[in-house]
């Protein structure tokens, strides 16, 4: 066990936060062994993953833990589906690559979202038309409290949007430390999102493939949405907003442009990007922080920058929506 760890390079914002102590596990059997020990009963337990979601706005007083168990392994198959049990640990483009690469169809649209497999369920992580649940078969856990283990099934993970029982009523309760996943050997292909069609189209793809799409996301991806590895950032800072339709359609009056995609039942969701855009921020900077040149949605640190400052920046942001929609938006990044 390390003390006094630094975390800036276990999160993708970058920012300096310092573990009071500090473990990496690499199998179920060695987190047990930590979670029984009874020198560590009494000490407080902080559970990270990829780390691609979180703003660290303080030192942290606890063991870290960092899941890092891999590995990933056909379970079954029938004509239509395999099943994978992948280790919470493994970064999920890798595992994404993995699906691409043998033919396995189902995550391709969610090809090169940073962090780990482990934290893919806790919030339910999605992009252009696909959801992580949709392949989510099981999810295996550990309490965080006597080590016990339990699997949840889809249902009992109560997925929504950015959302799951990990992120509410469990939060803290228990640790994910694999899932098993069931992937289509017969793609079924999600490519109505605008972006995707006209880059397959500028791609000149003429088969689609489950390789073309992943090329596809990949290429929107890495356009819109800066490389945490060069600009400090966790993804959309921010959650899609959802209004009732009588808002939606008021609003509408006023910003007649304004995107609007059907929710739940006479529910209307707006990308909070073109709500924060309208709203001036999009490219601001404020020293080493700011807001995406290219994609409103995402807080950036340049280097250096402080949880606190993004904190206080999101605080700003979100103040000023509410007071030119009316709208308050929700954070999806975990505030630390
Ligand atoms: N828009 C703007 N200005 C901006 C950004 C967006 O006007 O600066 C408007 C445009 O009208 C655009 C619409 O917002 O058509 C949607 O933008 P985009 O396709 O980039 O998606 P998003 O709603 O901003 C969501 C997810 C992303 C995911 C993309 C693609 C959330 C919170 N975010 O973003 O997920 O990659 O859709 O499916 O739902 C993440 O969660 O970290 C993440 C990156």
């Amino acid at each position: 066990m390390q003390h006094n760890v630094s975390l800036r390079n276990l999160n993708t914002f970058g920012l300096e936060s310092r573990a009071q102590s500090f473990e990496e596990v690499k199998s179920v059997g060695a987190l047990t062994a930590i979670i029984k020990n009874p020198e560590l009963r009494g000490t407080p337990k902080f559970i990270l993953g990829g780390g691609s979601n979180i703003l660290l706005t303080q030192d942290i007083d606890a063991l870290v833990i960092k899941i890092s168990i891999k590995g990933i392994e056909k379970v079954k198959e029938d004509d239509d589906h395999i099943w994978l049990h992948v280790g919470a640990g493994e970064m999920w483009h890798d595992f994404v690559m993995y699906c691409v690469d043998n033919g396995y169809a189902g995550v391709e649209n969610l090809s090169l979202i940073p962090g780990t497999v482990g934290a893919a369920p806790m919030q339910n992580i999605g992009a252009y038309g696909v959801e992580v649940k949709e392949v989510v078969e099981t999810v295996e856990t550990i309490s965080s409290e006597h080590a016990e283990p339990k699997v949840f099934s889809n249902e009992e993970c109560r997925f929504g949007y950015r959302e799951s029982i990990f992120k509410h009523e469990l939060k803290g309760k228990c640790i994910i430390t694999g899932v098993l996943f069931r992937l289509n050997k017969k793609p079924v292909y999600h490519v109505a999102y605008g972006d995707i069609q006209k880059t397959l189209e500028e791609m000149g793809v003429q088969t689609l493939s489950i390789k073309s799409v992943s090329e596809a996301v990949i290429s929107i991806r890495k356009s819109k949405l800066p490389d945490p590895a060069e600009i400090g950032n966790a993804g959309s800072f921010f959650k899609n907003p959802e209004i009732p339709e009588e808002q939606y359609n008021r609003l509408k009056s006023d910003f007649p442009a304004l995107p609007g995609y059907p929710a739940s039942p006479s529910f209307v969701k707006v990308p909070a990007g073109w709500l924060i855009e309208q709203a001036g921020w999009k490219g601001y900077r404020d020293g080493v922080i700011g807001v995406h040149a290219r994609q409103a949605l995402v807080l950036v640190n340049y280097g250096g920058g402080s949880g606190e400052e993004i904190k206080l920046l999101s605080q700003k942001i979100q103040q000023s929506i509410e007071e030119k929609f009316g709208i308050r938006l929700n954070a999806e990044v975990n505030f630390i």
